[in-house]
């Protein structure tokens, strides 16, 4: 067991060496945070003291308002999985702009019909209805299943991020070992609240003590093959395996949010990896080549529901931005890229995921520091592009789940967080969640720059302090 850390002091000394350091985002955190709550709009940009504030975005880079240039493995939220503004998306899209198309029309169109035939094709789901965020699909995908079976209670994972919309927003955050999971209750109906049941992740006896209590009563279960924001670690192949046994045994729709994970380890979703297939999957980020779009895919007879066949029973009927054209226009030039190139982008993304690791955990272990990066291939999943150490106290336990990464007593969770992001960015490195991922513009080049920095960080927070 290794010693606890205490990183007051240098956060403290980070914290003022970043003002110093970028005097221009300086100025304009303090002019956001005027007109926008906290200064901006999303709370996972807002790195604190202050984010860098971006102005140009290339590949595997990002040019900020004090003229750095930083690596970057944020990547969109994980949305750009050839880099920003990618030539073969930004060339097609600047181009259909000249050719009068890409604002909103508010009809249908034949972009949308080729759009959703690639996403049956590379997922084998039955039928699409696309939206624009995560957060609908989930949303949506919940209510379908609740209309389906007629049923109330929706299962989730502990630490599982669906997006902000009610049913997810219960059981994201650690609490505490006792309770592990938090109730985001301010602003929610707290009958919603009582009906979703959190289980661990990974933790195959707790699902079926959960389906015995609660499966004659569950609408659906709904759980990442990829567990992203709550710890960046694959599911284990035997729990997905339970779960689709479970959820038949008890009729429960079972859901795979596919948000982060959907056409980033193949051309397609990441269920057709482990062979298991869901009801309904969710996708996003990736898909949307860069746009804001999103989809719930998968079994006509319970998406036909929010469609006239089904008598239109769950009002899901998609919202004015929909379907975008210049979303559609984005998501069929990227996805159709991914599939010709799948051979290699796929296996470029994997072992340059596997360089970076190999890199982080070296640097770390140089100085004494125990890093672990969770996202490494299982007997499912041949190569991941994710890099995201943890800072476990004990090299010997297994992590497998949210609740242990997400426990200041299991892990270095204000080590990942905050000290690595901050001591990062003073090396011209973006990163958040203490990591992030490769995009096919990542290069040797850039794991060396990032192996070079994060062992100047390591040494630095070994010593506690300056560089
Ligand atoms: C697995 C997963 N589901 C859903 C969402 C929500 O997507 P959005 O941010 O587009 O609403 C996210 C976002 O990070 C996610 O990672």
């Amino acid at each position: 067991m290794l010693p606890k850390r205490d990183h007051t002091q240098l956060l403290a000394d980070l914290a003022a060496e970043y003002a110093r350091y970028a005097p221009q985002s300086a100025a304009l955190h303090a002019r956001a945070q005027q007109v926008m709550i906290d200064g901006g709009s999303h709370s996972l940009r807002l790195i604190q003291p202050f984010p860098p504030r971006i102005v140009r975005a290339q590949g595997a880079r990002l040019t900020d308002e004090d003229g750095h240039s930083l690596l970057d493995l944020w990547q969109g939220h994980y949305a750009n999985i050839l880099g920003h503004n990618p030539p073969v998306v930004t060339h097609a899209l600047a181009h259909a702009f000249d050719s009068g198309w890409g604002l909103q029309t508010g009809f249908t169109d034949r972009l949308q019909i080729e759009t959703a035939e690639i996403i049956c094709r590379q997922t084998g789901a039955e039928r699409v209805r696309f939206t624009t965020t995560g957060a609908l699909a989930t949303m949506n995908a919940i209510m379908l299943a609740r209309a389906f079976t007629g049923r109330e209670i929706v299962m989730k994972v502990g630490g599982g991020w669906h997006g902000a919309q009610p049913w997810g927003l219960v059981g994201v955050n650690f609490a505490s070992r006792a309770e592990p999971w938090r109730v985001e209750g301010a602003g929610l109906p707290p009958a919603l609240v009582r009906q979703v049941v959190v289980s661990r992740y990974n933790d195959p006896a707790m699902l079926r003590d959960h389906f015995k209590a609660y499966g004659d009563r569950a609408a659906c279960f709904i759980v990442e093959p990829f567990m992203g924001a709550g710890g960046f670690m694959p599911a284990a192949p035997e729990y997905l395996r339970v779960a689709r046994q479970l959820a038949d045994q008890y009729g429960v729709v079972l859901i795979f949010d596919e948000v982060i994970s959907g056409f980033r380890f193949r051309a397609g979703d990441l269920g057709s990896l482990y062979g298991v297939k869901p009801d309904l999957a969710t996708f996003a980020k990736i898909i949307g080549g860069g746009m804001p779009v999103a989809a719930v895919a998968g079994r006509a007879d319970i998406l036909k529901l929010c469609g006239r066949e089904g008598g239109n029973q769950v009002r899901f009927p998609g919202g004015t931005y929909s379907a975008h054209p210049a979303g559609m226009f984005a998501a069929k030039t990227l996805l159709t890229y991914l599939v010709e190139h799948e051979q290699e982008v796929y296996p470029r993304l994997a072992r340059l995921g596997a360089a970076m690791r190999y890199a982080v955990e070296e640097a770390f272990a140089a100085e004494g520091i125990l890093a672990r990066c969770l996202s490494t291939p299982n007997d499912a999943i041949p190569g991941s592009s994710f890099v995201v150490p943890q800072f476990p106290y004990d090299d010997q336990q297994p992590l497998i789940s949210p609740d242990q990464v997400n426990d200041p007593e299991v892990c270095d969770v204000a080590l990942r967080d905050r000290v690595f992001q901050l001591a990062l960015l003073l090396e011209n490195v973006h990163v958040v969640h203490g990591g992030g991922a490769v995009c096919a513009a990542h290069t040797d080049a850039d794991v060396a720059e990032l192996g070079e920095a994060c062992r100047r960080v390591a040494r630095r927070i070994r010593q506690g302090g300056s560089r």
